[in-house]
C-alpha cells in the first residue's frame, strides 16, 4: 500500500501532464536494444495511472509519441506503433474497471491505420467512465497544435462561424486539442532532461515544473507521490507577491 503521509488530499493537482522520457537510455544500460525499454516503459504506464486514479488525480496526459519522433529509425518507430496497439486493446478491460476514460491529442490521422483503429475503439469503450481521464498525447507536438488551432480559426472567420473581430485566450483556447481540459498544474519529466521538447507549450503557462533523474520504466507509484508532495510545497503566485497571497489566505 502507497504511504500517503506527508501527501496533503486537500491540495491535489486536478491535472498531471508527464514526459515519459529515458526508455532508450534504460535498455542501454542493461545491455539490451532500445524496444526492450520502451516495452519496459509501459509498466510504468499501468502503475502511475492506476496511482493517479487512486489518488484521485482528474485528468493525467502522458506524452508518448511527438511529432518529432516520427524521425526515428523505421524499426523503432514501427516496435512503437506496435506496442502502442498491443498496449492499448490489451488495457481496456483494465481502464474500465478503473473507471478511467480515454482521450488522445495529436495528429491521429498520421498514425498507421490499425493503431488509429485500436485507439479509437477504446476512446468509444471507455467514453461513458467517469473517474479520471487519461489522455495520450501521439504524434503530438505544441507548435503544431497551435498552428492547427490557427488555421481552424482562419477557417471559421472566413466561413462566418467566428463572430467577434477579437480573439480573447478563452476563444484560442477553444481551438487547441485540449479544450475539454483544464490545464496541467504539475509536468513531470523523468531521465534529468530539462526540456520541454514541444509539449503543451500554451497549457504548461504557469504549471510548476518537476524534474527527476529517474528512467522512465523505473518511475513507479510512489515517485509520483514525491512529485505531488513536492508539488504541494511550492508557493503558486500567478505573477503576485508572497504577502498577497497570505493576505488572502488569512480572509478565507
Ligand atoms: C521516451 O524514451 C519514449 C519516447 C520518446 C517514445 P526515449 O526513447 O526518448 O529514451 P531516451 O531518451 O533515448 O533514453
Ligand atoms: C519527448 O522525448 C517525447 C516523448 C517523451 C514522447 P524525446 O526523447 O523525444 O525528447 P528530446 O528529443 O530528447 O528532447
Ligand atoms: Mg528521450
Amino acid at each position: 500500500m502507497l504511504n500517503l503521509m506527508n501527501l496533503d488530499q486537500e491540495k491535489l493537482p486536478q491535472h498531471i501532464a508527464i514526459i515519459m522520457d529515458g526508455n532508450g537510455r534504460w535498455a542501454k544500460k542493461n545491455g539490451k536494444a532500445r524496444v526492450f525499454g520502451h516495452r519496459n516503459g509501459v509498466k510504468s504506464v499501468r502503475e502511475v495511472t492506476e496511482g493517479a486514479a487512486e489518488l484521485g488525480i482528474k485528468y493525467l496526459t502522458l506524452y508518448a509519441f511527438s511529432t518529432e519522433n516520427w524521425n526515428r529509425p523505421k524499426a523503432e518507430v514501427t516496435a512503437l506503433m506496435q506496442l502502442l496497439v498491443t498496449t492499448i486493446s490489451k488495457e481496456t478491460k483494465t481502464l474500465s474497471k478503473n473507471n478511467i476514460r480515454l482521450k488522445a491529442i495529436g495528429d491521429l490521422e498520421n498514425l498507421p491505420g490499425n493503431c488509429y483503429s485500436e485507439l479509437q475503439k477504446a476512446i468509444d469503450k471507455t467514453s461513458h467512465n467517469t473517474g479520471m481521464t487519461l489522455i495520450l498525447a501521439l504524434s503530438y507536438s505544441a507548435r503544431w497544435e497551435i498552428t492547427t488551432a490557427v488555421n481552424k480559426l482562419l477557417n471559421d472567420v472566413k466561413a462566418g462561424d467566428f463572430e467577434s473581430s477579437n480573439v480573447t485566450e478563452q476563444d484560442f483556447s477553444r481551438y487547441l486539442c485540449t479544450s475539454d481540459f483544464p490545464d496541467p498544474e504539475l509536468l513531470i519529466r523523468t531521465s534529468g532532461e530539462l526540456r520541454i521538447s514541444n509539449f503543451l507549450l500554451w497549457q504548461l503557462a504557469y504549471a510548476e515544473l518537476y524534474f527527476t533523474e529517474k528512467l522512465w520504466p523505473d518511475f513507479r507509484k510512489e515517485d509520483l507521490r514525491d512529485a505531488i508532495i513536492n508539488f504541494q510545497n511550492r508557493e503558486r503566485r500567478f505573477g503576485k507577491t508572497s504577502e498577497q497571497l497570505e493576505e488572502n489566505s488569512s480572509n478565507d
